[in-house]
């Protein structure tokens, strides 16, 4: 079959690997990926968001399935655009209709879904101009610190924790007033959750589903968690406090509700479901949802998953997931982001990368997050630029192998934090 994977950052390129892998893929067509996906496939100069032209390609070269990396597409309804349209129908989209899209496009929707359906997530209030007194009247009976969320999507910045109830009345004010553009319209206000966080990754077809191997990411640019937060700057699987006993709850309590809460509202949902989780005192409470896989969870999760990834996604597709087998490597996986110097503020672009070859040749996998090629030379294209990953008997293992391969790699004011995993 012919695959069409949408999207250019590390997860894509972990993707393209995985899905690359499978003897089913005739053609693998990457919109518009980067410099290492252009080695799995071939990469198209067409917008994850144009679906015109998605659709044009899609028909000239009869691809047969379409795998959306990041969120932006689902939001905007790739999945209806395609399914709506009786010439292209027959393509199967892996992610959920627009309305499913929700549960990540909308926060305030992804609360009201949650109380709805009764699964644990923090305390909230929705909040407008309209009633910013309201507001101020909860956030009043709630601890210091105060969660401040914008309701739309902004890229990973719009979540906002604040130490006093007097920086929280001005930030609500200033959220309220723009300060994130449309998105911050309507703010979500939450209790604060303490605990420590996990990325659980669930492939359902809308009845049944299959849990990934579940990862942990760190988002912020210093050690010890310190510093501004990121794309993300590394990630680890499994994770230990996730164990069965934790799962089973998770799957109870929060799976099960979800995929039975979709079907019920008539809401299509086929696709990856990725449960942002903290675990207070053992129990699993829902943070966030995301409608795709996690960045640079990917690049560790990828290598844990042993089936053939086509043959789940057919699943998925076909609404015979049940059917399939989803065996895991027992092995730790890891991965450690390298990126540019100044990042996630101003960085420089261009610089030319080194030691790729000797680095894929040691036991790392190397996948390109921010690259591309000038004058048949990779190049830096983006603040997260490699993610290097590998596998190890240990979560210790890997890393020590991640960062052997990580001093292989040169460019010009790389970074990269040197504690990975330090917190499990
Ligand atoms: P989100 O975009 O909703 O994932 O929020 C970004 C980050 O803010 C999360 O990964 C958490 O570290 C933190 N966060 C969000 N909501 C809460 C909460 N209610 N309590 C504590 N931390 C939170
Ligand atoms: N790693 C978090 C995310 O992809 O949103």
């Amino acid at each position: 079959m012919n695959v069409l994977l949408l999207g250019s950052g590390g997860r894509e390129h972990a993707l393209a690997w995985k899905i690359a892998q499978s003897p089913k893929v005739e053609k693998l067509y990457i919109a518009p990926g980067n410099a290492g996906t252009a080695s799995l496939g071939e990469n198209l100069n067409i917008g994850a968001t144009d679906f015109e032209a998605l659709k044009t390609f899609a028909l000239e070269r009869a691809v047969d399935m379409i795998v959306v990396g990041p969120e932006d597409p689902l939001v905007k309804g790739i999945y209806d655009f395609f399914a709506g349209d009786i010439a292209t129908r027959h393509i199967a989209i892996i992610g959920p209709s627009a309305q499913g899209a929700q549960l990540e496009g909308s926060k305030a929707f992804a609360k009201e879904f949650m109380q709805r359906h009764n699964i644990p997530t923090a305390r909230y209030l929705s909040v407008t101009k309209e009633n910013r007194e309201e507001g101020m009247t909860f956030l009043k009976t709630l601890e210091a610190p105060y969660v401040l969320k914008a309701d739309g999507l902004c890229a990973g910045k719009g979540v906002l924790i604040l130490p006093t109830l007097e920086d929280a009345g001005y930030e609500l004010d200033a959220m309220l007033s723009g300060m994130f553009g449309q998105a911050s319209d309507t703010v979500v206000i939450e209790e604060f959750l303490d605990g420590i966080e996990c990325s659980v990754f669930v492939l359902t077809d809308g009845d049944n589903y299959k849990i990934l191997p579940v990862a942990k990411d760190y988002k912020r640019i210093g050690e010890g968690d310190t510093g501004l937060n990121t794309g993300g700057m590394g990630s680890v699987t499994p994770v230990p406090f996730a164990g069965e006993e934790f799962m089973k709850k998770v799957c109870e309590r929060i799976v099960e509700p979800t995929i039975g809460g979709l079907k019920e509202e008539g809401i299509t949902y086929k696709g990856f479901i990725f449960l942002g989780l903290i675990n207070v005192k053992g129990d699993p409470v829902v943070i966030e949802y995301n409608v795709r896989m996690g960045d640079p969870e990917t690049e560790s999760v990828m290598l844990r998953i042993e089936s053939d990834l086509i043959e789940l996604l057919e699943g998925v597709n076909a609404g015979n997931l049940d059917g399939k087998e989803l065996v895991i490597d027992p092995r730790a996986a890891a991965c450690v982001i390298l990126v540019s110097g100044g990042y996630p503020e101003s960085y420089a672009k261009g610089y030319p990368v080194t030691g790729l070859s000797l680095a894929e040749a040691s036991d790392s996998i190397i996948f390109h997050a921010g690259t591309r090629m000038k004058d048949g030379h990779v190049v830096t294209a983006g603040g997260r630029v490699i993610a290097v990953s590998s596998y190890g008997e240990t979560k210790e293992e890997a890393l020590k192998q991640c960062y052997k391969a990580a001093g292989m790699i040169g460019f010009e004011d790389k970074y990269y934090r040197k504690d990975i995993g330090f917190d499990l």
